[in-house]
């Protein structure tokens, strides 16, 4: 298993350029499932979950013609199997995305239960309900979920917590459904919204998105999709933490400002510069470092995808942080990792207090999951001396280049085979 060296108390400095979203990649990838015909995605993330994704939908009877420099062209007329296999969505919570799909084309899907993860129990009854609604027969059995449809029928459904993967099955199911759906207390990330513009691209006719209820008339077919994929915010709002957490310079390009706002207001909070313009921000810090309150919310509120990588900087803040994570009940793993270089973190229940400190010092540390890993790079770019972390396959789900950009802003970062 590879691991990351870092030798950390480096200023970084210069130029990042942010890569396309892997959670906006992932539901349109899945979405090629309701087109029948040559399908082209540009500006795909290098990262593990989009190859795990393709490998899913080749399953499923479709064909890759190209795969290459963020390029992906995939015929999906073949698509023919209904099986989603254990040894796949085990690797990927994100493959539970083709439910929806594969009912809508081929009235039928077995695809394997999740099970749990790092950072919560990640239930799916709130697609499974409203897959019910819209008529198919669901059953669980051996760890599978089967589903069962002649043709989805329109619906009227209310989601009980806002679910970011749960609105993308369900919108996508609606859009080959018989008559209007209409899904209320949806999520607004900028991922759902993109999905619902490509889908209106190819035929598909939702209204709503970016608002708590969308509604979605069905159509008999789609066309192919043809999209760029839009840059990762979690990712520029990662570079823009690494920017704060070693007091730097790292101007991010190619990326939606508007989309990181919550995160950009935090860190203007916590005294340092931030910079927006169009398509670029700049992060500037001096060194000086307050401690602030961060509350994760679905968007637009602060992302929970951001909450371990914020901690990691307020361990070095002036003053008390409390950080309250309120998406999922189990994301603060980062936590002890973080205590073990130094940091003074106390976690009661969803809550974390953060008492900074002056310095963290380098550890042999361990990733747990994709975002804790990548609060432990940044804490390790900050901390005094070397820093070795293990299973780093988690970040190369997620970040694409992650050692080749921080390397060309000045980081000491090596990969050990
Ligand atoms: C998406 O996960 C993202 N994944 C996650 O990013 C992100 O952390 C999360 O949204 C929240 O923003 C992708 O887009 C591929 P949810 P998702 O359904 O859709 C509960 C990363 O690091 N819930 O919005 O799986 C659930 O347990 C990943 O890139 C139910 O109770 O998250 C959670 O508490 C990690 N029943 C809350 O809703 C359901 O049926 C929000 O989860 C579904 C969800």
């Amino acid at each position: 298993m590879d691991k990351f060296i870092i030798e950390g108390g480096g200023r970084l400095a210069g130029e990042v350029e942010i890569s396309g979203s892997k959670n906006a990649a992932l539901p349109i990838m899945a979405a090629m499932i309701l087109t029948s015909g040559k399908n082209k995605i540009r500006g795909v993330p290098q990262v593990r979950d989009v190859t795990t994704m393709l490998y899913l939908l080749k399953d499923l009877g479709g064909c890759t013609e190209e795969f290459n420099d963020g390029c992906i062209v995939f015929d999906s007329a073949g698509i023919n199997n209904y099986e989603a296999p254990y040894d796949l969505v085990s690797k990927m919570r994100a493959s539970c995305l083709v439910l929806g799909p594969l009912l809508a084309r081929l009235g039928k899907a077995k695809v394997s239960l999740p099970g749990g993860c790092a950072i919560g129990a990640r239930p799916l009854d709130l697609h499974i309900r409203g897959l019910e609604e819209m008529g198919a027969k669901i059953r669980l059995e051996q760890g599978y979920i089967y589903g069962e449809v002649k043709r989805l029928l329109g619906i009227r459904y209310y989601f009980d917590t806002v679910s970011v993967t749960g609105t993308a099955n369900l919108m996508m199911a609606a859009t080959l459904a018989d008559g209007e759906t209409v899904l209320e207390n949806v999520a607004k990330e900028p991922e759902v919204v993109f999905l619902a513009n490509v889908l209106n691209q190819c035929g598909a006719k939702i209204k709503g998105h970016g608002t708590d209820l969308l509604t979605i008339r069905g159509v008999q077919s789609l066309k192919p999709i043809n999209c760029d994929i839009l840059p990762d915010r979690i990712e520029t709002g990662t570079y823009m933490i690494a920017s704060a957490i070693t007091s730097g310079d790292v101007k991010i390009i190619n990326c939606i400002p508007q989309q990181v706002e919550a995160l950009t207001m935090k860190l203007r909070q916590a005294g340092l510069v931030v910079e927006e313009n169009e398509t670029s921000l700049r992060v500037v810090g001096d060194g000086q470092l307050n401690g602030v309150n961060i509350k994760t919310q679905p968007h637009p509120g602060f992302a929970t995808d951001l909450q371990a990588q914020f901690m990691a900087l307020m361990a070095l803040a002036q003053g008390q942080s409390i950080i309250i994570e309120t998406v999922f009940e189990n994301r603060f793993m980062h936590a002890a990792e973080l205590k073990r270089m130094g940091a003074d973190v106390t976690i009661q229940g969803q809550t974390a207090v953060v008492n900074g400190v002056k310095e963290l010092s380098g550890a042999p540390l361990m990733a747990t999951d994709l975002r804790a890993s990548a609060s432990l790079v940044l804490a390790a770019l900050a901390a005094k001396g070397k820093s070795v972390i293990s299973r780093i396959y988690h970040i190369d789900r997620g970040y694409s280049c992650i050692e080749k950009k921080l390397c060309s802003l000045g980081a000491k970062i090596y990969r050990e085979k």
